[in-house]
């Protein structure tokens, strides 16, 4: 390019042009096989076939001991949750073969050097598996998953978790503890940010997109790790939000709505699952045979292995379950278990629940063989230090090209909830801007939980951002204005001192890191502190405001909302988080984020998502007091699952299908035009969703079963047309078989759950 078109082209544009050229040399030279077949690794090829030989023949030399070593897996201290705040790596076990998998030990000196001390002492020489919690990015940091979620745009979800892996693998990882595919209907549990949102349609797009990124076209690539779906299962349905609380949900729940996902995962070809802290019909999803036998290993028919969540052997004493580790390390394994995650307790008792009986030998080897055949597959086995290049890990971590990809997917994540008066985008060319909020300037907590090695030193603040993007002529101005969870009323008065001198005011409020992930439930999901009173202040000045919202779950400020002149959710976004943002604020990213999470009015509301039954006295126009609703808080969430405004606006009409009835080895096409009505070109996710009205079980209001993410330019209109077959409306009946019924249908196609056309069609047999 010569210089005079390079000096033409918009910063976005060149970054944009740049991007291309890098990823595309990235993935031809660095991604072996990426865009090729991506379909499970997990087959029966005859490479695999010889895999189950050798693994015969080394089950054939292994001792009891050993094939207890290899279901255990011991923690480093690089990081850690739970209540067990060190293990240590047990040294001795290693050099002896008795144990199989490490995790929280990163870099590649550290992760040769525990993989010598197992290849150069142990007796059969089987390499150990380095596993992390790689949940959004390893040294560069991408949106939290939920906030992925709301791009709707499964190819940068799968590169995101692609990125993430050829950190990870750079730098001595193997097996990644994601994706988390527990679908989340309870914006209390701070884990809701670790999924992809209410929809188990979406959920399981999203989590394939995920595994296919992670393990990447073969497991034996270089820069694959093994991807890992859990909780397995039913963990987002904790009761009242709280952390690891117990669950109660029917088996039909459990089916369609939960497990859709992880099934899904199995069909991406997933190598590895995790089970859950909670428990599902009484007993707890680590001694649960139904989850693990019936559905996961025999219905679903997954040849990988499953690790148990932190000590979760060991806490089925606590449950109530065992009466001691040895009782719950025969459970565990008699369940369908097969890894220990630092309970200790297969490593302690394995041996004698065999030797005395209580535990089939077979059980043991098919767990064993699991774990070997993962390790196989990885190609750990031809090349235990695969993943302990030094040079590769300095070139890795934090490349050019994933940084760019990490600001595309921040700025894809972003939903515009409001936008009074067109106040966004903002001009480049404003004379003062001020830039307030404890998050301002906040480099740590826009990377959110489950930040790996990411740092803040590399990350770019919100304020960093915008001083970057503006026009020299353009000061910025800076308060933090409060803290996120001041008690006591602070003084404004520097905050108010630098609005007032201002022409727009960016305010940056909301949650800190450590109040969304793991054990971060809040009952109040409101603005912690006394930020929202810093608004208030703030609006006295009269100034224009944006507020950017940064959280980690849904909140419901249904009085903020209608404060705010303009809103941005932007999440945690990440190492790149405020150049995202600087190009949403001044429009040289036209945001198209929708909302995978309904947003409640109010906590009593909670749990509260689009795909619910109609009940027997629906709310409706002019409905008398006997009716389901609140007396004091409206039926309808503040901000609906799919919603999320653009600079431009669309126009949907024209809803046709092409035929009223459809049989059930048939089709159906529902098309509609939609039209960019606004001065900006934009894209638009247009979401699609049936009803069956009427089912040998009750059916819920709407079910989402397609979306298309399209760019309309300005003016423009475009033709969206949908395919719908039987298997699109199936359904586990009432006799728990999946299946379609014939019967009426309503469709809705729109630009959220709520704003849709509609049409009914009819299916028969
Ligand atoms: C979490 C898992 C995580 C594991 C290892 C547990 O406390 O529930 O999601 O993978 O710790 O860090």
């Amino acid at each position: 390019m010569n210089p005079l078109m390079k000096s033409m082209l918009t910063p976005i544009a060149r970054i944009n042009i740049l991007s291309f050229f890098i990823i595309s040399y990235f993935i031809i030279t660095v991604v072996p096989g990426y865009g090729q077949d991506k379909t499970s690794t997990l087959k029966q090829t005859p490479e695999e076939l010889a895999i189950e030989k050798k693994i015969d023949y080394l089950l054939g030399q292994m001792t009891l001991e050993e094939k207890a070593g290899q279901l255990t897996q011991y923690s480093g201290n690089d990081t850690v949750t739970g209540p067990l705040k060190f293990v240590s790596t047990q040294v001795e076990d290693i050099k002896k073969g008795l144990a199989g998998s490490i995790l929280n030990v990163v870099g590649t000196e550290n992760t040769r050097e525990l993989q010598e001390l197992a290849m150069e002492n142990s007796r059969l020489k089987i390499p150990l598996i380095f596993g992390l919690d790689v949940i959004h990015g390893y040294k560069t940091l991408f949106p939290i998953p939920l906030a992925e979620a709301a791009s709707w745009d499964l190819a940068a979800i799968e590169q995101s978790a692609r990125v993430a892996a050829i950190e990870a693998s750079s730098a001595g990882i193997n097996w990644t503890f994601a994706p988390m595919v527990d679908i989340a209907r309870d914006p209390r549990w701070g884990r809701v940010m670790e999924g992809a949102g209410e929809d188990p349609y979406f959920g399981s797009l999203v989590a394939a997109a995920r595994v296919r990124g992670f393990q990447g076209s073969n497991l034996a690539n270089k820069n694959s790790i093994v991807a890992c779906a859990k909780h397995f299962a039913g963990y987002g349905a904790v009761e009242a939000g709280r952390e690891y609380n117990t669950v109660d949900i029917s088996r039909r729940v459990m089916n369609e709505i939960y497990l859709r996902p992880f099934k899904a995962t199995v069909e991406a070809g997933v190598g590895t699952f995790m089970n859950a802290f909670n428990e599902f019909e009484g007993i707890p999803a680590t001694a649960n045979s139904y989850l693990l036998r019936d559905k996961l290993k025999g219905e679903w028919n997954f040849n990988g292995f499953v690790v148990a969540d932190w000590n979760s052997i060991g806490e089925l004493v606590i449950n109530g379950l065992a009466n001691d580790e040895k009782d719950a390390a025969q459970m565990a394994i008699k369940a369908g278990n097969d890894m220990d995650m630092v309970t200790g307790a297969y490593r302690k008792y394995l041996v004698e629940l065999v030797k005395t009986g209580k535990v089939d030998i077979k059980l043991v080897d098919d767990a064993v063989r699991r774990v070997l055949r993962i390790k196989y597959r990885l190609g750990l086995f031809d090349n235990p230090y695969k993943n302990c290049d030094a040079a590769l890990e300095n070139q890795m971590l934090l490349h050019p090209a994933h940084i760019v990809a990490a600001r595309e997917m921040a700025r894809k994540s972003i939903v515009l909830l409001k936008n009074q008066e067109h106040i966004l985008p903002l001009s480049l060319n404003i004379k003062k801007i001020a830039v307030i909020g404890p998050l301002a300037d906040s480099r740590d907590d826009i990377l959110g939980f489950w930040s790996a090695q990411g740092e803040g030193k590399d990350a770019v603040t919100v304020l960093e951002g915008i001083r970057d993007a503006v026009s020299p002529s353009t000061e910025v101005l800076y308060a933090k204005g409060c803290n996120i969870d001041d008690q006591l009323s602070p003084v404004y008065d520097e905050a108010i001192a630098v609005a007032l001198q201002a022409d727009v005011v960016v305010l940056a409020i909301g949650e800190n890191r450590e109040m969304s992930g793991e054990a971060s439930s809040r009952a109040f999901i409101s603005i912690p502190g006394r930020q929202e009173e810093l608004l208030d202040n703030l609006l006295k000045t009269g100034k224009p405001i944006v507020v950017l919202l940064m959280n980690g779950r849904p909140l419901a400020i249904p009085g903020l909302v209608s404060k705010a002149p303009a809103l941005l959710e932007t999440w945690f976004l990440g190492s790149q988080a405020g150049n995202a943002i600087a190009d949403v604020l001044f429009g040289k990213y036209n945001p198209a984020g929708k909302l995978t999470m309904s947003f409640p009015f109010a906590v009593g509301q909670v749990p509260v998502y689009y795909n619910h039954k109609n009940t027997g006295r629906p709310e409706m126009p002019n409905s008398d007091r006997w009716i389901s609703h609140y007396l004091d808080i409206p039926n309808e969430p503040l901000f609906p699952f799919g919603f999320g405004l653009s600079y431009t606006t669309f126009e949907y009409s024209n809803l046709k299908l092409n035929k009223a009835t459809m049989k059930m080895d048939d089709s159906i096409s529902v098309s509609i035009t939609v039209r960019n009505t606004g001065k900006y070109d934009g894209e638009e996710v247009v979401q699609l969703y049936v009803r069956d009205l009427v089912g040998s079980v009750t059916r819920p209001v709407k079910e989402l079963k397609g979306f298309k993410k399209v760019m309309i330019k300005a003016g423009e209109s475009l033709d969206i047309s949908f395919t719908l077959k039987a298997p699109d409306m199936a359904f586990f009946t009432k006799d728990m078989t999946y299946k379609a019924e014939p019967g009426d249908f309503k469709v809705f196609v729109g630009t959220n759950s709520v704003d849709c056309k509609e049409a009914v069609f009819s299916l028969t047999e």
